[in-house]
């Protein structure tokens, strides 16, 4: 049961949220190559990893083989456990730059960015990305063979095409015939967000992981529900309300980010953990209009009444 990057997201104290809520591993959001080569500050900010997150994978893109490999030895450096490749994101200002989902319409790139990356560490090196272009171009199949040939460790897939961007339903299918085709893990990412669609993308796609992401905006005690579930307990397939991880979020959320930083990602995470409790608009609206971290956190704790 596996975090999923989202970038803007999956930051070192949402991470740390999600293991506590009983992810097996966990996804940072991915990072520029390019900016780590120019040695971006914010960047590299956003490679530090904590003893407790254990194992986390890091997601490195770009388009240029020799500063991938750089990134990835930067990352290994910084504590990662895996380096994992993004050739899934389908945002415009990424498919700009060449990298992203890009790749996989230049087969020769990516395959040479998969050698050099895995070359240039000792940890496993893994690809997450998409069915392919359009319907028109799926390639996942032979692009997966490939990047198994170059030695990655393992592949992520999350079965929509850069035209569907995040429309549609997943082709989990797609995922069992990934898993059929490698022999290296296979971890599935699309549209799970409880116990009863995790156990059924396990059984029905072979995977070795399941990947959750949007579902577990508001929910980090998610993985271990759906560990519950999986093992058969009876009690819930969505989880109940954990006030103290969310406690635990708020905290981490002012050490990690000083000053204001921490205000949109308070306001964000409130929003979702406020989700379908009554006056929950009205606590949204309240938020939105504060600027002070402190202010925010107060107007949390008089709504969730937080257990001392
Ligand atoms: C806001 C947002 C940010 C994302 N950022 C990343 C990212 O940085 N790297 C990546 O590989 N995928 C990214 N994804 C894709 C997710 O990791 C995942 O594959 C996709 O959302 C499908 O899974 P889900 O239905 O569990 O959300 C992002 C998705 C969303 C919604």
């Amino acid at each position: 049961m596996i975090l999923a990057p989202l970038a803007g997201i999956t930051n070192l104290p949402f991470r740390l949220v999600c293991r506590r809520g009983g992810a097996g591993l966990v996804w940072a959001e991915m990072i520029s190559s390019k900016a780590l080569h120019f040695q971006d500050r914010r960047t590299k900010d956003m490679t530090v990893f904590h003893g407790e997150e254990h194992p986390v994978a890091a997601q490195i893109f770009g388009r240029d083989p020799f500063e991938m490999a750089e990134a990835a030895r930067f990352v290994q450096d910084r504590g990662a456990d895996i380096v994992d490749i993004n050739m899934g994101c389908p945002v415009k200002k990424i498919l700009k730059s060449g990298s992203g989902v890009q790749l996989m319409r230049e087969p020769e790139l990516a395959r040479s960015i998969v050698g050099e990356v895995v070359r240039a560490v000792q940890l496993p090196v893994t690809v997450k990305f998409r069915l392919g272009w359009s319907d028109e171009e799926i390639n996942f199949l032979p692009l997966g063979r490939v990047f198994q040939s170059e030695g990655a460790a393992g592949l992520v897939l999350h079965p929509r095409t850069r035209m569907q961007g995040f429309t549609g339903a997943a082709r989990w299918e797609a995922i069992a015939e990934l898993a059929k085709a490698v022999r290296i893990p296979v971890i599935g990412s699309g549209d799970v967000s409880d116990g009863e669609e995790a156990a059924r993308m396990l059984t029905s796609t072979g995977c070795a992981g399941v990947m959750v992401g949007r579902g577990a905006l508001g929910k980090p005690w998610i993985f271990e529900t759906m560990h519950a579930y999986i093992k058969g307990s009876k009690v819930g397939n969505s989880g109940s309300f954990r006030p103290e991880l969310v406690q635990m979020h708020i905290q981490l959320l002012l050490e990690h980010l000083p000053g204001r930083r921490s205000v949109g990602h308070l306001r964000k995470h409130l929003a979702w953990y406020s989700k379908g409790f009554a006056g929950g608009s009205a606590l949204r609206r309240e938020i939105n209009g504060l600027l002070e971290p402190l202010e925010i956190v107060k107007a949390a704790e008089d709504f969730f009444q937080f257990p001392a």
